[in-house]
């Protein structure tokens, strides 16, 4: 087992899985910074809730990062900064090239300058495309169909080539989606635009936003919208521990799946919404979004059985209902 004090550098800590990974680390024993350009992230959260040290900068500043590495003895670095919004890829792709694989690659070679070589990374199922296999297991093949997809792609491309040659020694873990809320209301989701279902049926609820679009009623699933497979996000936090543990106990470079095995269509997702907040959710029919997959659903046997990973909030209503107390706490004290 690894010493409880060693100090994690968390990139992206301020964000929405960073934040719940911080929380994580530190209930597993870890000294934790965060490093975060707050161009989305919430650094009251990291001042007011984790209380850890907020390092206000860009991974891909290489002067910053050499002087951090000099002065901190960081064991390992967790991964989490990048730009997320699929669709603004597809428009603005030199935006993301920059952020999520240079910004990275510079990350690396800081890393390595350092003699530092272990690493944690925030990767995506969007890596696979269009499934050829329900659930998908690590060896689907991968067609990532958007810029931020490739990006996250190229990454873990870049990661097998810096083990092959220098020994730096990775675990990627592909997310489907994230989803819910610390339990105890804490920490939870923000994301600014927010483009992910369960908040935007919440805010709906909240009346924050007038309707919900649901895209595509007419895919070949039980109920005609697209199906996805939602991972409480302490579930994802957990994981993250568990991967690092691995790293630091000498395991090889590996790559893992993080969801829960089920789908849920996205009438489900809002019926759960309505039945939860027991509030009225308007929705406004629209026609599928390109390159949007009818079922997204994940295998995570592989972290079940080498990392031990064993995740508590598989069931929609929990993780929903974990969100709404995150929603209500965060926007009626807002008003
Ligand atoms: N949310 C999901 O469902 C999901 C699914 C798959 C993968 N991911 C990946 O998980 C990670 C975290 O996602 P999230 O939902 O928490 O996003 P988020 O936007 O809430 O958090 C990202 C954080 O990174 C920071 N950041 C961005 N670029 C930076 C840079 N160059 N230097 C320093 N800080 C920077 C932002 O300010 C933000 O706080 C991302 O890498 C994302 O691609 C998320």
């Amino acid at each position: 087992m690894s010493s409880g004090k060693s100090t994690i550098l968390v990139t992206g800590g301020a964000g929405y899985i960073g934040s719940h990974a911080v929380l994580a680390l530190q209930q597993a024993g870890y000294e934790v910074i965060v490093l975060d350009n707050l161009s989305y992230g919430h650094p009251e959260l990291i001042r007011d809730v984790l209380k850890v040290e907020l390092i206000v900068g860009d991974t891909s500043d290489r002067a910053l990062l050499d002087d951090l590495f000099a002065s901190r003895q960081i064991t390992a670095v967790m991964h989490f900064a990048a730009y997320i919004a699929v669709g603004e890829s597809v428009v603005e792709p030199a935006k993301y090239y920059h952020n999520n694989v240079v910004g990275t690659l510079t990350l690396l070679e800081a890393m390595l300058a350092a003699g530092l070589k272990k690493f944690v990374f925030s990767s995506t199922c969007a890596i696979y495309g269009m499934p050829q296999e329900v659930p998908m297991t690590e060896t689907h093949p991968r067609d990532p169909l958007s810029p931020y997809a490739t990006s996250k792609d190229m990454v873990e491309r870049i990661l097998a080539d810096f083990d092959g040659a220098y020994g730096l020694k990775s675990v990627a873990f592909r997310y489907f989606n994230a989803s819910g809320a610390n339990p105890d209301g804490l920490l939870g989701e923000d994301h600014n635009p927010e483009t992910h279902l369960i908040p935007l049926a919440l805010l709906t609820a909240l009346g924050k936003r007038e309707s919900l679009s649901i895209f595509g009623t007419d895919y070949d699933t039980p109920d005609g919208t697209a199906v996805r497979d939602y991972i409480h996000v302490s579930d994802l936090a957990d994981a993250h521990v568990l991967g690092l543990q691995y790293l630091l106990d000498s395991g090889d470079s590996n790559v893992f799946n993080l969801g829960n095995g089920n789908g849920f269509s996205v009438r489900e997702v809002i019926e759960t919404a309505r039945k939860v907040t027991n509030r009225e959710i308007p929705v406004k029919e629209s026609p599928r979004r390109a390159g949007d997959a009818p079922i997204l659903v994940g295998s995570a046997e592989k972290a079940r059985k080498i990392l031990g990973w064993n995740p508590h909030y598989a069931d929609l209503a929990t993780i929903v209902n974990h969100a709404w107390q995150w929603h209500q706490k965060r926007h009626l004290n807002n008003e």
